[in-house]
């Protein structure tokens, strides 16, 4: 066989090789140990003496030859590879997105933490009581005595004898009263539980109760901290009013109302031509529970406040049934997407 037949041979088959694996296999038949060039150089030992020079440099030429081949091939398979995973990891940027539906907070939530913030703003606290309550600390305490007519303002379910679900954010008062020492600043939030249901009712909502007892705490405090809550919530013009009331654990209690923020005053259908809407309830902590809370009442003084949220949520949302606000239903709750 001459070279140029040996060479044919050598591209006829590197012509089939479609792969790195198959380039390799080449590679190991003609330029490996014991390969086709090895083969022709022992051959050297058969070729007349006088030939052997350019017998050694047949071989050699055909052996950096095939070694050129291969790497000429070898660089044309890295390139076909790296082109193969360009495209399989191709990226087109002009498709359409997939949505992602996120959800967002549930308005009651997001009322809450409002409010929540406000005060948190002036330096209050926080404090979580049980939804369990005992009759000590859901009423006696806070001088809401048995029989006593007051008792009746908040239809209980009672779960034994004694213990209750809690009625009110109140008992959170006592709660923390028994933990801590004046000067209190605290915010009870919280659900709380009446039978009750209508268009403004609902037999579980959720208040949040404020308490702050210290040395010459007054009414001016308790408007003064809702004056600031009211602009923050409802209207930066939004002032409040303070109307006397009664609960058994103020006195005095009032009962606060803020401008009306739809109107500004003026009187509308939600204000019912007031130009006020009743928000919340509070007052001048009674002597009687600081006592019950062993807080000397000579020397101190407390103010307390409870609101609640479901009503400051649909007042500022318009919402018009409690009961939406607990239904869950998803394009209701979507409205609120911040
Ligand atoms: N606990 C009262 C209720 O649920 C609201 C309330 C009124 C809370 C006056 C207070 C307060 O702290 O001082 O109707």
């Amino acid at each position: 066989m001459n070279m140029d037949e040996i060479k044919a041979v050598y591209l006829a088959d590197l012509e089939v090789v479609e792969d790195a694996k198959q380039l390799a296999d080449f590679w190991t038949k003609y330029l490996g140990k014991g390969g086709e060039v090895q083969k022709l150089m022992n051959g050297i030992k058969n070729v007349p003496k006088e030939e052997k020079k350019a017998y050694g440099q047949a071989v050699n030429e055909i052996k950096n030859w095939a070694q050129a081949l291969y790497d000429e091939k070898k660089t044309e398979l890295d390139k076909q590879a790296i082109l193969a995973r360009y495209e399989e990891e191709k990226v087109d940027v002009t498709l359409p997105v997939k949505t992602v539906a996120a959800g967002n907070l549930h308005p009651l939530t997001s009322m809450k933490n409002e409010m929540i913030n406000v005060f948190a703003g002036m330096g209050f606290e926080i404090f979580e009581g049980p939804e369990i309550e005992d009759d000590d600390h859901n009423f006696t305490r806070l001088n809401v005595l048995k029989d006593h007519p007051s008792r009746d303002m908040q239809d209980t379910f009672w779960l034994t004898e004694d213990l209750l679900l809690r009625t009110h954010t109140s008992p959170g008062q006592i709660r923390v009263m028994d933990m801590e020492k004046p000067p209190i600043k605290v915010l009870v939030p919280g659900k709380v539980f009446r039978s009750d249901s209508d268009a403004t009712h609902s037999p579980m909502f959720s208040q949040l109760e404020g308490l702050v007892v210290d040395k010459h705490i007054t009414l001016c405090d308790l408007q003064g901290m809702l004056d600031q809550f009211v602009k923050a919530i409802f209207s930066d013009e939004a002032k409040t009013r303070l109307r006397p009331s009664y609960f058994p654990f103020t006195e005095p209690s009032v009962e606060v109302d803020v401008s009306c923020f739809k109107c500004g005053g003026k009187g509308c259908s939600l204000c019912k031509g007031t130009g006020w809407i009743e928000v919340l309830g509070g007052g001048i902590v009674n002597n009687k529970v600081l006592e019950n809370c062993g807080i000397d009442s000579s020397k101190y003084s407390g103010l307390a406040f409870g609101i609640g949220i479901e009503r400051i949520a649909m007042l500022k949302y318009g919402i018009n049934h409690m009961g939406k606000l607990f239904e869950n239903d998803i394009e209701f709750l979507k409205q609120f997407k911040a």
